[in-house]
């Protein structure tokens, strides 16, 4: 039995940021196939109908069928604590976000929050999850069980601290490596699941840790390995106090083995020349996660020189440094930040980051991120008049990306009208 999902279609045939909004393939009268959890066909409405006169109908009408979005940096163990206010990076850790996670050893809490962060980012349109759990094994199971009770694609790994960080939020290098290949056992490659090796941040490991965590990754290479760079000038010059013989921040995962291909980098704002080429070279991939810097005063990531450059970039949440869990106000967030260097990003660029962008970094663009056939069939169908505001603006576009950008900038999960997750409509009212 095959679904025939009936609206306007958006997928990308290249990268925006290298060719333009050409490469995007907006079919105003399209249709999307799905078939055994895939996508069969895209195209026009008229043909595949013909084609597929036994399929179910599911007309969207006007709206928007796009790709699920891809949130390639989030810390689901956040969710409760997100819009604290009034602090910094160090200090937001250490008042609102340590506390939080230290409730995460009861696996009945990570189960509720796990529960939750899926909900509402479901609601938002977001079918791939890339997150951070915390130093509790059983906050990774909750995270994954989740995950798969609902058919999702997502990532995660253990957060592994085992210095400046509270007593009772603290592994060892040794422990912190067991328990992620006990956990990486568990999960990687298990149906839609991946696990991604997670050393917190730098100044929250020792060198032994780091150490650990790199040889881990040495024998799971295929793995991704997930950690923050350069996010605060604060945090850079602790950074430069703790490792004194580094060349720079880049320079203390380098120097312990966790620089590859699979590396993911969230934030990556204030980047040193040779950070950069070295990222290049490497072919690691940064996520920019526009809320958070912008809430935590970090700073403004300079999307069009690295993007252009040929750098991977994803686009996340980083829930809850992140305010929102909206993929669309993570894209107009990185707009302003965008607007505030003196870049404009084309809608084709915003929403390429949020799907395929997103999934690339994730080294998952054969899968999810676009549609296409034989991707998965992860779909968010959006309503591109879903309040007023948006709808008399969007009511005087004469282009679809006119249409599309009112949406982009004021929209959220009142503009999500459905989700397909793995070919099955997600029930967005689950918990109601
Ligand atoms: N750096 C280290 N840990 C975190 C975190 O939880 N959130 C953010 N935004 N930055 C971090
Ligand atoms: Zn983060």
């Amino acid at each position: 039995m095959a679904d025939l999902l009936l609206g306007q279609t958006l997928a990308f045939a290249g990268d925006p940021f290298q060719v333009g909004p050409e490469a995007a393939r907006h079919e105003p009268q399209g249709a999307v196939l799905v078939r055994d959890g895939q996508i069969a066909a895209v195209g026009q409405a008229d043909s595949l109908r013909k084609a597929h006169p036994a399929a179910q109908i599911h007309d969207y009408g006007r709206a928007l069928i796009s790709a699920g979005f891809v949130d390639a940096h989030i810390h689901f163990p956040q969710t409760a604590i997100i819009a604290s206010w009034g602090k910094r990076l160090i200090d937001w850790l250490n008042t609102y976000t340590f506390p939080e996670e230290m409730r995460f050893a009861d696996p009945a809490y990570a189960r509720a929050i796990a529960e939750r962060t899926f909900d509402l980012t479901l609601a938002n349109g977001t079918t791939t999850l890339c997150s951070y759990a915390t130093i509790h094994p059983g906050s990774v199971d909750a995270f994954f069980a989740a995950a798969e009770a609902r058919g999702l694609r997502a990532l995660a790994g253990k957060t592994c601290m085992d210095r400046n960080a509270p007593e009772g939020l603290r592994d060892t290098a040794q422990s912190a490596h067991d328990d992620s290949r006990t956990l990486l056992e568990r999960w990687h490659g298990r149906g839609r699941l991946s696990y991604v090796i997670t050393p917190r941040f730098s100044p929250t490991s020792s060198p032994e840790q780091l150490e650990a965590l790199g040889a881990l990754w040495a024998r799971y290479p295929d793995c991704l390995m997930q950690t923050h760079l350069s996010e605060q000038l604060d945090e850079i010059a602790w950074v430069r106090s703790l490792f004194p013989e580094a060349r720079d921040y880049l320079d203390t995962y380098e120097r312990f083995g966790l620089l590859g291909p699979n590396a993911l980098y969230g934030h990556a704002i204030h980047l040193e020349p040779r950070e950069k080429a070295r990222l290049s070279e490497v072919g690691a991939a940064v996520v920019h996660c526009p809320t958070s810097n912008s809430f935590i005063g970090s700073g403004l990531f300079d999307m069009a020189g690295l993007a252009s450059g040929g750098l991977r970039v994803g686009l996340a949440t980083d829930t809850g440094g992140g305010s929102s869990f909206s993929m669309l106000r993570t894209m107009a967030a990185a707009y302003e930040i965008a607007q505030l260097r003196g870049q404009a990003l084309h809608p084709a660029a915003l929403w390429w980051l949020a799907t395929c962008g997103s999934a690339r970094a994730l080294r998952l663009a054969d899968r999810i991120g676009n549609l296409a056939p034989g991707m998965e069939a992860d779909i968010a169908v959006i309503d591109l008049a879903s309040t007023p505001a948006i709808a008399q603006r969007a009511d005087r576009a004469e282009s679809f990306w006119e249409a599309l950008f009112p949406t982009i900038m004021m929209g959220d999960d009142r503009a999500i009208r459905a989700v397909w997750a793995g070919g099955r409509r997600v029930n967005l009212r689950a918990t109601e």
